[in-house]
């Protein structure tokens, strides 16, 4: 099966870039399931209803998020009525929407999909550790033809020690938070697919997304600074796919992929489905 999943999509430049690439790549490579983290698709922070629209539309299954997750507030009463869009899971019991969802990809195949979230240099939240540990021992594969867990934080030695940890029980875990994808990319001893973080789907000419001459205020002058936009020049799709083994729901290969912007090109040729099905970026 191949999962894929983008990083945080930032602004109109990755929403649009996200948007017009989903439909290709999910043909291009066989996609079974799509993934996008959405927390900072509306002008940087947060998502609305009519945003998760656009990006269901556009072919992914589900929607993750991280911190930014309740910066819109008007998003709080769509996720307690779609499961399709998930907060970390270990967010404090009583916290509206669900962390999880075991979902069909579009082979009839179950996958489990999980957002958690770190602690290092984030909010103080309840152990992901503990909370992942728990949910791969409700779900474990086998019960589930796969899972994927979007773990989003900041400090790479934290993301790091979860892939290890979930290492044989999850097919991938895959980071994001950053929005600068790592070239840590690679299968566990024990078969999870790993990634420090995928990247951003956004506009690289700019700081994590955002316009550069506020975001160097900031750094330069103890003042409040102007507001943060996001930047709007051409973005760059950021994504990292996955292929599992049917028998195991463990990981046969991991690709990051890149298309268009200010960053080298990233394109997995040997998992296109049709070689002229699809033009290299
Ligand atoms: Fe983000
Ligand atoms: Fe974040």
């Amino acid at each position: 099966m191949r999962l894929l999943l983008c990083g945080d999509v930032v602004g109109r430049a990755g929403r649009e870039a996200v948007v017009a690439e989903l439909p290709r790549l999910r043909r291009a490579l066989g996609l079974d399931l799509v993934v996008v983290n959405g927390e900072n698709a509306a002008h940087g922070f947060g998502i609305t209803d009519k945003i998760c629209a656009e990006i269901f539309t556009a072919g992914a299954d589900v929607i993750t998020t991280g911190n930014h997750v309740w910066d819109r507030r008007e998003i709080i009463p769509y996720i307690e009525a779609e499961p399709r869009l998930l907060r970390p899971v270990n967010f404090p019991a009583g916290t509206p929407g669900r962390g999880f969802g075991v979902f069909s990809a579009r082979n009839g195949r179950k996958v489990l999909v999980a957002n958690a979230m770190a602690r290092l240099f984030m909010d103080a939240i309840d152990d992901p550790f503990a909370a992942l540990d728990r949910l791969l021992d409700e779900h474990p594969l086998g019960t589930v033809d796969a899972a994927l867990i979007d773990f989003h934080g900041e400090a790479t030695s934290e993301k790091t020690a979860m892939g290890y940890f979930c290492d044989g029980r999850a097919s991938a875990v895959l980071c994001t938070h950053s929005h600068v994808p790592a070239a840590d990319h690679r299968l566990l001893p024990k078969g999870t697919a790993y990634v420090s973080d995928v990247g951003m789907c956004g506009d690289y000419d700019s700081v994590i997304g955002m316009q550069k001459e506020a975001a160097i205020a900031r750094f330069v002058r103890k003042m409040p600074g102007e507001r943060l936009q996001a930047a709007e020049g051409e973005a760059t799709v950021c994504a990292v796919a996955v292929e599992t083994d049917d028998a195991t729901g463990l990981a046969a290969r991991i690709a990051p992929i890149r298309i268009g912007g200010k960053l080298a090109p990233a394109w997995p040729r040997d998992m296109e489905v049709a070689a002229h099905e699809a033009a290299a970026p």
